[in-house]
């Protein structure tokens, strides 16, 4: 499964990720600069905050009311794609996914 980061400055980077990991996990354990993910996936951090591109919004599904809690905590800006990447979890399905990274975690 196919993930493509795309950091704030514009710098891509396509990884192999695989089926059950999230987009955290994956950024993480590839050593993508932008993904943090503190906590390890816990929702108890906000440093995996990640903007889902447009065109992939309808497969990853809408963000749970405790992203929501965890969002008000981020360091960028909150916008309605914003999710917590260890909250996407890779199925073939999202095989080609594309998410953007905000500028800050912290
Ligand atoms: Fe901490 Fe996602 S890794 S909330």
């Amino acid at each position: 499964v196919k993930v493509t980061y795309i950091a704030a400055d514009g710098t891509e980077t396509t990884v192999e990720g695989k089926t059950g990991d999230s987009v955290m996990h994956t950024a993480v354990s590839n050593d993508v600069d932008g993904i943090v993910g503190e906590c390890g996936g816990a929702m108890m951090c906000a440093t995996c905050h990640c903007y889902v591109d447009e065109a992939w919004t309808d497969k990853t599904g809408e963000r749970q009311s405790e992203e929501d809690d965890m969002l008000e905590g981020a360091a960028s800006e909150v916008k309605a794609n914003s999710r917590l990447s260890c909250q996407i979890k890779l199925t073939p399905d999202l095989d080609g996914l594309v998410v953007h990274m905000p500028e800050d975690q912290f």
